[in-house]
């Protein structure tokens, strides 16, 4: 859908606040309408000490009790994309409050492919279905009075949404800050054309709309930012930025991703949140595991 058919609306301003993961350099969101005090939270983590096999709520307990504390209603959990870097809390989060949780429809893409590559078998169901909503390019939905949409943005991955609400889009991987450019597009069903389609699709809304990242790693010691607007990405983006051609950046930023090391925690990520953020089911002792495919990825 061209960005000119979506329904764009600035005076719509929803509250968001911001929870920044140190250990992963996640920014997760509480995306509250002001009127109603209903809320969505936008790709929460869960914490890992991978070293450990061990799982804790530190980040997750932080949004409850700040939704409980603001007397707020969680609509919604929204992950922006399977990440390969941070695991889900949402399942989470949702027993504890509610809410329905959402994922881009292509979602069954990255199953069958990782469902492959862990070698799950046919009890791990391909169809989305541990999620309560699979989004489509266009779909829209409330959170209380505020409206929101999705744009479909593939590229980092083949299941990648921004979700637009007011005048506010949270952008997932699509686009690192200004200086911090875009995320790899090397991952199986990446695509670093296909993500420069996306990205114009992204720098098509308005030049006031502002921009949430999902990630920032404070290039050059700067410290750590997640806001920027459209205007100032298509000015200054230093991946994509000053009108730079399909071409430059597919050629940028295949050589780059040549070069990158796999994220820490790309093994557990993977196997949790293609579950929608659920642990592996438990074996006949009641213990849970994670599989380590030797050279699998
Ligand atoms: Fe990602």
């Amino acid at each position: 859908m061209p960005a000119t058919l979506f329904p764009v609306d600035l005076s719509i301003k929803p509250n968001v606040t911001a929870f920044f993961d140190a250990a992963t350099n996640t920014i997760s969101y509480v995306v509250a309408d002001p009127a109603s005090k209903a809320c969505a939270v936008i790709d929460c983590v869960m914490d890992m000490d991978y070293a450990a096999g061990r799982i804790t709520y530190d980040h997750a307990d932080r949004m409850i009790d700040f939704i409980t504390q603001q007397g707020l209603t969680l609509e919604w959990l929204i992950e922006t994309h399977v990440h390969a870097d941070h695991l889900s809390a949402a399942p989470y989060i949702q027993g504890k409050l509610g809410g329905k949780l959402g994922i881009g429809e292509k979602i069954t893409v990255i199953q069958d492919t990782f469902g492959k590559v862990f070698n799950e078998g046919t009890e791990f169901q391909r169809d989305g279905s541990q999620f309560d909503q699979l989004f489509a390019d266009g779909d829209s939905y409330d959170i209380g009075n505020l409206k929101a949409f999705t744009i479909y943005t593939p590229g980092h991955t083949p299941a990648c949404m921004v979700h637009v609400i007011g005048n506010a889009a949270f952008v997932g991987d699509t686009l690192f800050m200004p200086d911090g450019g875009s995320a790899r597009a090397d991952f199986p069903g990446g695509d670093a054309g296909v993500l420069y389609d996306s990205i114009q699709k992204v720098l098509s809304l308005p030049d006031e709309m502002r921009l949430f990242m999902c990630h920032d790693y404070g290039p050059n010691g700067r410290d750590i930012k997640w806001e920027t607007t459209v205007g100032d990405e298509k000015a200054h983006n230093i991946h994509i930025g000053g009108g730079k051609t399909r071409d430059e950046f597919v050629k940028f930023r295949t050589e780059r991703d040549a070069q990158l090391a796999m994220p820490k925690l790309i093994i557990p990520s993977l196997q949790i949140n293609m579950r929608a953020g659920k642990l592996p089911p438990e074996d006949d002792s009641g213990k849970r595991f994670l599989k380590v495919p030797l050279n699998g990825l």
